[in-house]
């Protein structure tokens, strides 16, 4: 990548295009947030509905004090410790956060990405940048270039190609916007180290919790039906579907002598597992097969962020 096209990168994003660019999670689809038309443009080129906040993205955890109306001690703080990497704060906006931004809530959503190509856009741009990830609304998330074009390239007409996603799977979420700190979505940045940075507990959502409408419903899906099964299941269930066109997704090799199973081995450790997971689950819904079963990963804390993207991605 030349400074040139992040020069032009920028002049697109300052004249209010769209800039799909990479992160150290997943690909995103940038706009400049200080301008509501371009954010617009942002929506309708996902589908996304319009009450949907989108994360602000910015070069420094310095900015902090212009996007939030408040910036509480713990936010400094995790900022210092995680940033730039896959952690988004969400606080008390400042009056000037657009609505479309905020999804019409009183808070935003901010981060510093770790991925170089990322940092050079935003500090040549030198604003914030809002980007959801770079796929249509409810769809798996990109983590190439090559994603991204399969997912949005006749609606943008500015893809910077970083290579794969790190990370693999978006970025943790932790709203401090009230007194405790509240994990929103879960991410490689666990609420155990969290806790451990700030010296008390990351809490789970109550009722009066910010909205993170995402991270909610049923998302990051591939048009296959996909089911959850435990490890020691799984060789009764391929027996059971025997005549069907199956995929699977394990941490364990092929057993010998399947026939009509496309078998997709994933990395055992988590952070490798993460970095592969929505090029496989793509790979694997391309196939055209009847079902995809993933074999269930560990329901371990460090494991909490990739078995909610699973669970999402599940039909059943
Ligand atoms: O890793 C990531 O976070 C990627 C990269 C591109 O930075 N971005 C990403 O954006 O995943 P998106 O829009 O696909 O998901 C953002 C999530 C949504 O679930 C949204 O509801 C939540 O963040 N969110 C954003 N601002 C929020 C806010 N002010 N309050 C609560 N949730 C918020
Ligand atoms: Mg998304």
């Amino acid at each position: 990548m030349t400074d040139e096209e992040i020069e032009e990168a920028a002049r697109v994003l300052r004249k209010g295009g769209l800039v799909a660019f990479p992160t150290e999670t997943v690909y995103g689809l940038g706009a400049d947030a200080a301008n509501a038309g371009a954010v617009r443009k942002v929506f309708a080129a996902k589908g996304r509905p319009a009450d949907h906040p989108v994360i602000v993205h910015v070069a420094e955890a310095s900015q902090l004090k212009h996007w939030a109306a408040e910036v509480p001690r713990a936010a400094w703080i995790l900022a210092e410790k995680f940033w730039p990497g896959p952690l988004t704060l969400v606080l008390r906006r400042a009056p000037h956060v657009s609505d479309l931004v905020t999804g019409g809530q009183d808070t935003v959503g901010i981060r510093v990405p770790g991925h170089p190509l990322a940092l050079e856009l935003l500090k040549a741009f030198d604003g914030g940048v809002a980007a959801p990830s770079a796929n249509r609304f409810g769809r798996i998330s990109p983590t190439t270039a090559a994603h991204v074009r399969e997912e949005l390239g006749d609606r943008i007409s500015l893809i910077l190609d970083g290579g794969p996603c790190t990370v693999g799977i978006e970025s943790t979420i932790v709203d401090l916007s009230r007194a405790r700190a509240v994990l929103l979505r879960p991410g490689q940045i666990t609420p155990a180290r969290i806790a451990a940075v700030l010296g008390a507990e990351v809490e789970l959502p109550d009722a009066a919790a910010p909205r993170a409408p995402g991270a909610l419903e049923s998302h990051y899906a591939p048009r296959t039906p996909l089911h959850l099964i435990g490890a020691a299941e799984l060789p009764a269930r391929l027996a059971a579907l025997r005549g069907k066109k199956i995929a699977v997704l394990a941490r364990t090799e092929a057993p010998s002598g399947l026939r009509d199973v496309q078998w997709q081995a994933a990395p055992r450790a988590v952070a490798g597992y993460a970095h592969e997971l929505y090029a496989s689950l793509r790979r694997l819904d391309a196939l055209g097969c009847d079902l995809i079963l993933v074999e269930a990963p560990p329901a371990m804390p460090e494991w909490q962020g990739v078995n909610d993207r699973l669970a999402r991605a599940s039909s059943a």
